[in-house]
């Protein structure tokens, strides 16, 4: 074989182009959402997010991805009924996270959690994904982090109720209260805004897992895993430690001057597609100045103008932005959350866009495979052992 190429590299490595991080490749089509990045504009089946955010409960935003439109009152009824009472969880799942240690992460508990799911109600999950399982799992997802989160703090698991919208019904199984209108409605708009996001990294994670003919609790298992990064949907809680280590207005030139200095990222900051402000970082923004502390939201409003600013001067030209997950730190501790649930509480949400994804690419599916550009040798020769 030829080593023209670099000592027998692949010559196919210099004829395909290596888009690392598939950057700006179209992995599918899809009519549920789409990122306009330039304009920093988000839609869901034809809506803005602004058309939506706030008016819309989460159930309807949830129907709206898995069906198409926008459901009429006796729509939404027969739908809530379904949704609600889908919410127990089969004993053996419980079982699963009770094995868990009470340190461990709860995207960590999630993520086995759905797997458990599967292997355990594997009658109900096995078959082709369908609607009537996308909402089984959708209407589980939350009581698997609410069951895990009593269990580590040493309380039973709270049964299901079937009168409750989803931000209520989470909050009610984590803490155990009727939860108030300053904490579940907050909740609510969060979980809109976020329950779709076009071809993002955990959607595609279940895209690529669903149109290999898998079932839809291992691609949202898949999903759950590509989510818990901080360069996806890991950094809100980040987002909180920050703040928590600046403590104040006075530390925020200091901080963020030594942690770019040492090259790390500021969480909350720049994303793949927006080359403007995330319009559900404006929505939430509006959200933290209402619902949160005085005091950390201008901790908040601080830090980011000193960010952004920052970064504009380090990094020109690469318009770097809010991005969704900055004004989630301060909407979800508002709303009594602690840090290391932020995240699995995205989950929540995107559990609907997620099966929605996987609905769409089995109504159409072709395997997704693509191809790498091969930079490795091509003329090594086998030597035994002993001769190496
Ligand atoms: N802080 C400092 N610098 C940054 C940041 C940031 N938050 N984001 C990007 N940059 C810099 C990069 O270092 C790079 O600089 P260089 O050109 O001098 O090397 C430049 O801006 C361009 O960045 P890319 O790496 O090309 O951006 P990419 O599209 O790969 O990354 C990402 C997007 C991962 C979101 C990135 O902006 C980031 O790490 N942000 C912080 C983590 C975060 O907020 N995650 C949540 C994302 S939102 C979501 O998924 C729900």
């Amino acid at each position: 074989m030829s080593s023209s190429n670099g000592g027998g590299t692949a010559a196919a490595a210099s004829e395909l182009p290596r888009p690392e991080g598939l950057e700006g490749v179209v992995a599918a089509s899809t009519a549920l959402s789409h990122v306009y990045g330039e304009e920093g504009r988000l839609v869901y089946r034809g809506y803005d997010i602004h058309e939506l955010a706030g008016k819309a409960s989460f159930e309807e935003v949830a129907y709206l991805l898995w069906i198409g439109h926008l459901p009429s009152r006796d729509e939404l009824e027969t739908f809530t009924r379904k949704l609600w009472g889908n919410r127990a969880l089969p004993d053996g799942v419980i079982a699963t996270l009770a094995a868990l240690p009470a340190d461990a992460s709860p995207m960590d508990a999630l993520r086995t959690g759905v797997s458990a799911l599967g292997a355990i109600d594997s009658a109900r999950f096995d078959d082709e994904p369908d609607l009537d399982e996308a909402i089984a799992l959708a209407a589980r997802v939350p009581s698997i982090l609410a069951a895990f989160y009593r269990m580590r703090q040493g309380l039973a698991p709270l049964p299901a109720r079937e009168d409750l919208n989803t931000a209520q019904h989470y909050l009610y199984q984590l803490f155990g209260n009727e939860p108030e209108a300053r904490h579940w409605k907050p909740l609510e708009v969060y979980l809109t805004l976020l329950a779709d996001h076009g071809m993002n990294a955990s959607t595609f994670t279940a895209r690529v897992i669903a149109s290999t003919q898998s079932d839809l609790c291992s691609a949202i298992t898949g999903a759950i895993g590509a989510l818990k990064g901080p360069l996806h949907g890991g950094a809100p809680s980040k987002v909180l430690d920050m703040l928590n280590e600046i403590g104040s207005a006075e530390n925020v030139d200091a901080w963020l001057t030594t942690a770019l200095d040492s090259g790390a990222r500021l969480m909350g900051f720049g994303h793949r597609v927006y080359k403007a402000e995330d319009p559900r970082a404006e929505v939430l923004r509006g959200m933290a100045e209402e619902a949160s502390d005085e005091a950390f939201f201008a901790l908040s409003k601080r830090t980011e103008e000193r960010a952004l600013a920052m970064l504009e001067e380090r990094k020109p030209g690469r318009r770097l932005y809010t991005n969704v997950e900055f004004y989630s730190a301060a909407v979800l501790a508002a709303v009594g959350l602690p840090g290391d649930m932020f995240t699995p509480t995205f989950a929540v949400s995107r559990t609907a866009g997620w099966t929605a994804h996987v609905l769409e690419q089995v109504g159409n599916n072709r395997l997704i495979r693509p191809q790498s550009a091969f930079v490795g040798r091509t003329d090594r020769r086998f030597v035994g052992i002993d001769d190496r």
